[in-house]
């Protein structure tokens, strides 16, 4: 089965899967931004993130495999009157040509042998002094039911993150927290979270 027809079938249920509000590791991070930045969001799914920095002013761009995930999203963009740019493509087929300010992802669960060509598209597609923020779950996971792949190969490690970017300057956090991201992420839960600035 593709992700877009793994995602779509997610999706494709009443109401928003991660739930309305924004990342809050993610958004906790908005005062690094300029005002008007150039945001782009991937594996963005129903759209959480895009829509909180929308409504902060920014111009967001927001990348799926999942048309469904976008169409919910722009249904709600629609909705809440924001403008957001939508990109449906698998991420092994970005092809880089564009420059921003921030990359954000959350759970964005690639596989392993696909990250070291996302991270080097990622590093490519930041402006310099650019961040790519991120919360991911950790290996560790497989030891917590509250969401998240079972197949390791979907999980990150810290070494993930720290054997890429090497240009970058790089703050990367493994940590137990508790999550209530709609119904899909639902108490503790072992996160990697990442600050990363070309
Ligand atoms: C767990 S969901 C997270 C969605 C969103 N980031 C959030 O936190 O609400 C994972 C998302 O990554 C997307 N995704 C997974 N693999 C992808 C790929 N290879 N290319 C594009 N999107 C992908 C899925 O379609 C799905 O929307």
């Amino acid at each position: 089965m593709s992700q877009q027809e793994f995602w779509n079938s997610k999706f494709s249920r009443d109401g928003f899967l991660y739930g309305l509000k924004p990342n809050t590791f993610i958004a906790s991070k908005i005062k690094l931004l300029k005002d008007k930045s150039k945001v782009l969001c991937i594996g963005e799914g129903e759209g959480r993130n895009a829509v909180f920095f929308a409504k902060k002013g920014f111009a967001v761009t927001a990348v799926d495999a999942s048309d469904i995930g976008l169409s919910k999203l722009k249904e709600r963009a629609k909705e809440e009157n924001l403008d957001i740019h939508t990109l449906c493509m698998d991420l092994n087929h970005w092809d880089t040509n564009e420059k921003y300010d921030v990359i954000v992802a959350s759970y964005l669960h690639m596989y392993k042998e696909e990250r070291t060509a996302l991270f080097e598209k990622i590093e490519e597609s930041l402006s310099d002094g650019a961040y790519f923020i991120g919360e991911f779950f950790s290996t560790k996971q497989v030891n917590y039911s509250s969401g998240g792949p079972r197949d390791e190969d979907l999980l990150y490690t810290v070494d993930d993150f720290k054997k890429s970017f090497l240009l970058c300057d790089k703050e990367i956090n493994e940590q137990v927290t508790i999550l209530d991201e709609g119904k899909g992420h639902q108490g503790e839960a072992c996160v990697i979270r990442v600050v990363i600035q070309k």
